[in-house]
């Protein structure tokens, strides 16, 4: 059974021009996939294609003027959308958890990071203190705090980032989330710290049998530690499978160029590694989003593409993909 399932998501900015005209930018438009239990699925596109928006939906996290005007996020078979706040928060942190970039500024810089985790856990689990204190002690030392008794009292300004992430790891896990949705989580740390936060997570998500959403511009993270990958550009998702299908016979043109860029490393590095420019999202073309870019564009792709499958599993949105 999915665990997940995003069916049709659409979240927009809507916002008025010095002129008091509504602006609206159409930022997720449709995006639809599912995460069964346990299962790994890499999230990669360009910078600004939708990524974190998608994960901000799935949260309820997002903040004016950014909204969902339409679609559905059910986990476990609850919907998500338009849930109260407190029902929302009842779900958000201990059943689904997430792991951002920037882990020191997600740490609140006035409360030493023992407090923070013992705050996480009782916050959704009827423990005692005592009760916390130790799960948290327990949970510093899973994610590789060394001497997490001494590490309980350090203040985050303290800590290294890669320490930082891992404290921000270990109050994501307490609760034992059944979903971890991790957003370019070792974006801004030293690369060998990278490798070994990367290890831990999917360490982590073995032992703990959690589904994962792993966001990404590293190509490389990806073919390493997911199962499936999902490619979006310009808030959709164009083409969706195995990763070693995708990797190995890429349907989609964006996906064909955004592998042939990156043979050695296969990094993204942030902006769009292919040239061009990402579609403005106040003026979308009504067809497919890649038209201006698209090498093999014809009259055709002026109207919305089809998600063509190739395989059960495997698919793109496009009119030149046979079926
Ligand atoms: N207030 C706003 N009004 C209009 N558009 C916005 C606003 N805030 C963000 N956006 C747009 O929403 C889009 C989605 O952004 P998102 O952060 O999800 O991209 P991303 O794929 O995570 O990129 P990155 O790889 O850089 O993290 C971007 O194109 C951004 O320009
Ligand atoms: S639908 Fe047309 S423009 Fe879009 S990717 Fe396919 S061929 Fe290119
Ligand atoms: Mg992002």
């Amino acid at each position: 059974m999915s665990l997940l399932v995003v069916e049709d998501l659409h979240t927009h900015f809507v916002s008025r021009d010095l002129d008091n005209r509504v602006r609206t930018a159409k930022a997720l438009n449709s995006v639809s996939f599912a995460l069964a239990e346990g299962e790994v699925l890499g999230l990669v596109g360009e910078t600004g294609a939708g990524k974190s928006l998608t994960a901000f939906s799935i949260m309820g996290l997002l903040r004016p003027p950014a909204r969902i005007v339409q679609g559905s996020v059910r986990f476990a078979g609850q919907e998500l959308v338009g849930l109260a706040p407190e029902q929302l928060n009842a779900v958000r942190g201990a059943r689904i958890a997430m792991v951002g970039q920037n882990p020191r500024g997600a740490l609140d810089p006035l409360t030493r990071v023992g407090e923070q985790i013992v705050r996480v856990i009782l916050a959704h689990q009827a423990v005692s203190r005592e009760a916390a204190r130790a799960a948290a002690l327990e949970a510093m030392a899973r994610v590789g705090i060394p001497d997490p008794a001494r590490r309980f009292r350090s203040w985050p300004h303290e800590l290294s980032g890669g320490m930082a992430q891992r404290v921000l790891i270990a109050m994501a896990l307490v609760n034992r989330p059944t979903l971890l949705i991790a957003d370019e989580p070792t974006t801004g740390l030293d690369v060998t710290v990278q490798a070994q936060i990367l290890d831990l997570l999917r360490t982590l998500v073995r032992e703990m049998n959690m589904a994962a959403l792993v966001i990404t511009h590293d190509l490389g993270v990806v073919a390493h530690y997911c199962s499936r990958m999902a490619v979006m550009f310009a808030g959709r998702i164009i083409e969706m499978g195995p990763v070693e299908a995708v990797f190995g016979t890429p349907r989609h043109p964006y996906t064909q160029a955004l592998i042939a860029a990156t043979p050695e490393n296969l990094t993204l590095d942030g902006a769009s590694p292919l040239g061009g420019r990402p579609p403005d999202l106040f003026a979308l073309p009504p067809g497919c989003h890649y038209v201006d870019r698209c090498p093999i564009a014809t009259e055709a792709c002026n109207a919305l593409p089809p998600w063509r499958s190739v395989a059960a599993d495997h698919g793109a949105l496009c009119h030149r993909v046979e079926s």
